[in-house]
């Protein structure tokens, strides 16, 4: 671990002139079944990325068979959504009978190592146990976030080709109950690669079990014993495949392998965090998103640590309910996302003036930029002018944490992530592709050398992989974000510059979200930016052409359901304009960066303009979005 900044200075430029001795020697404190001797090639131009290439593995003996002192510690701690209902632990040795269990399950119903395996739980332990059966088989899973649609699960289940899904019979969040598993049903209806179906009772609903195909959970595990032996992995085995979006088209799987991800989730957890033994760490993200992949699960537990489940929201029973679970367990670390802080403050103090919180030694932030305000009211009121705040950048497809500050080694600034991690080589490149070399400047955010855990390929489409991330800056892997250095060589990351918005940390595609709206059959055509939002960050404004009508129809209603049905609740527009045109490029691009000012309120500086097919289109937007604000 990373002890002081001489040490972080030591560790940064060994990382930098040696990185493959800097990785080997730190691949020494892992479990192998056959030690590596190979430790990288790379191009990145194909790309063709290969950590530890000739070694054997399994990511889940380096949880449980590695750890094995600490077998009686408490690895989960999972708190439910309603305060009333007891928790539940378990130590490592018990999460470890229920892993293997549950990969008994798997392998009973015929799930074999490379199979793919789509995870579409709430927040409940089976979420985390499900994860590590799949890789104790040397099964692919891929969690979908139980918020999206069954249009999206099936898209997803359909992309890998799924063989089983693992659901529950419900989902208590807040105070409402979800009918995940009729999600299922319907989203299967679209799809037959799935032979099983298996399902969690959570919360005792009464549902649908289709004969032959869904299976319940409770009774299987019944039919089988706790012994599983690790199936050996090759360290360029898929680990996971985990679905995001981007500029354009659906949403793709980025895929992450078995030993790069495990050691860099390892080593960034343990350093940004400064975990000590004993502490106790809550990531309150969900397990659909990566931050609960390498930050609930994978990096705390290879860590050995204890780590907090959270299976309800930050609101209920009512807005002390984060502070309450910190005091509850004496919280350590805590890491969370900006909307959710935002969201908060919005309530006032009144909900956390009477929590203690001195538990608190690091508080993490995610997701999404931090504004100024959010990151003063998360250091006043949370940490008490008392923690660092370790605002983490990295994305879905880098893995694990590229950019943050080291708790007490590197000093904050706020709305900074500031310095690399060691191995991380960030550049900053201008428009033309040319590395920016001094300070105090903007520019694309890029990686010029590959880390453990950047992302093999897009499943299924190798080539999406690379026009994505290695084509528009030849010889980098370009993050999509633009960023700003300062004298210090601090990063301050200033949000993406292609077409992608991030909605409360959650990235959605504007072509995704246009797709899904122009299935309503009122909408001819449409296009989505993103704009400020007080809570959110980013909120979706859509700009409509609509077919005549007769009817009074209510369109903001009506679009806003259509996209909750193709995608799900958090991509549906905050607002709607209907317009007459939108405008466009000869080439018929449409121009969103005009679209983007109108949105947020700006009327001028709109640039050069006169390659817009239809200019005067620009003047009535605006006078439709006048009267629209009135
Ligand atoms: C995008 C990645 C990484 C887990 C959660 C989101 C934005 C992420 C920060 C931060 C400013 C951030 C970037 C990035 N982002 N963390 N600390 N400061 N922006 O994962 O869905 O893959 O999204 O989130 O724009 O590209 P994701």
């Amino acid at each position: 671990m990373i002890e002081s900044r001489e040490d972080y200075n030591k560790h940064y430029k060994h990382s930098v002139d040696n990185p493959r001795k800097y990785w080997q020697e730190y691949s020494k404190n892992f479990m192998w079944k056959n030690s590596p001797e190979k430790i990288l090639s790379w191009n990145f131009n194909d790309p063709d990325i290969k950590w530890f290439e000739d070694g054997t593995l399994n990511i889940t003996e380096n949880i449980f068979e590695r750890n094995i002192k600490n077998k009686d510690d408490t690895a989960i701690i999972w708190e439910a959504n309603n305060p009333s209902e007891s928790n539940k632990e378990y130590t490592y040795s018990e999460l470890f009978d229920e892993v293997c269990t549950f990969a008994n399950v798997l392998k009973k119903n015929g799930v074999e190592k490379g199979d793919r395996v789509i995870i579409y739980l709430p927040m409940i332990p089976e979420a985390a146990i499900s994860m590590l059966a799949c890789a104790r088989i040397g099964a692919v899973h891929s969690v979908v976030f139980a918020g999206f649609s069954a249009n999206s699960l099936s898209d997803r289940i359909n992309d890998c080709s799924a063989k089983v899904v693992i659901t529950s019979d419900g989902n208590f969040r807040g105070s409402k109950v979800i009918n995940v598993k009729g999600v299922v049903d319907e989203a299967l209806k679209n799809s037959d690669c799935v032979k099983n179906v298996l399902t969690v009772m959570r919360t005792g609903s009464d549902i649908d079990m289709v004969k032959g195909r869904d299976l319940w959970y409770h009774e299987e595990s019944k039919l089988v014993d706790n012994i599983c032996t690790a199936e050996e992995m090759t360290s360029e085995d898929l680990l996971f495949i985990l679905y995001t979006s981007g500029s354009t088209g659906k949403p793709k799987g980025v895929v992450h392998t078995c030993a790069g991800y495990m050691l860099y989730a390892q080593f960034t957890f343990e350093n940004v965090f400064q975990y000590s033994r004993g502490d106790t760490y809550w990531c309150t993200a969900d397990v659909g998103w990566i931050t609960g992949h390498s930050y609930i699960v994978y990096g705390p537990l290879l860590t050995g640590a204890k780590t907090i489940l959270f299976e309800g929201v930050p609101t209920y029973p009512d807005a002390s309910r984060f502070w309450k679970v910190i005091d509850k367990y004496k919280v350590n670390q805590f890491y969370t996302a900006p909307t959710a802080i935002r969201a908060l403050q919005s309530y006032g103090e009144k909900f956390i003036r009477d929590s203690d919180l001195s538990s608190l030694k690091v508080i993490g932030s995610v997701g999404e930029p931090i504004n100024e305000e959010a990151w003063n009211w998360y250091n006043d009121n949370v940490g008490k002018n008392n923690c660092p705040i370790v605002d983490t950048w990295w994305q879905t497809e880098t893995g694990g944490i590229m950019i943050s500050p080291l708790p007490n080694i590197i000093d904050c600034k706020p709305t900074y992530a500031t310095l690399p991690l060691p191995g991380i080589q960030p550049v900053l490149l201008d428009n033309q592709g040319n590395e920016i070399l001094e300070n105090n400047v903007e520019g694309n955010l890029c990686i010029k050398y590959p880390w453990p855990s950047i992302l093999r390929t897009t499943y299924g489409d190798h080539n999406r992989c690379r026009e994505t991330y290695f084509s528009t800056f030849k010889g980098y892997y370009f993050t999509g974000d633009g960023a700003r250095r300062d004298e210090n060589g601090y990063y301050r990351i200033l949000g993406r510059v292609d077409d992608v918005i991030n909605v409360s940390g959650h990235r959605i595609g504007t072509a995704e979200v246009e797709d899904a709206i122009n299935l309503n059959k009122e909408v001819i055509e449409s296009a989505v930016v993103g704009f400020p939002h007080e809570i959110k960050g980013q909120g979706i404004f859509g700009f409509i052409i609509i077919k005549e009508s007769e009817k009074e129809i209510d369109y903001f209603s009506s679009i806003r359901e259509t996209v909750n049905k193709y995608i799900g609740p958090i991509a549906k527009p905050d607002q709607i304009l209907i317009v007459p045109g939108l405008p466009k490029t000869r080439s018929g691009k449409i121009m969103r960066r005009i679209l983007r000012k109108i949105a947020s309120n700006q009327f001028d500086n709109f640039g050069d303009i006169s390659t817009l097919l239809n200019p005067d289109i620009v003047e009535k937007i605006i006078s439709n979005y006048k009267k629209l604000s009135k």
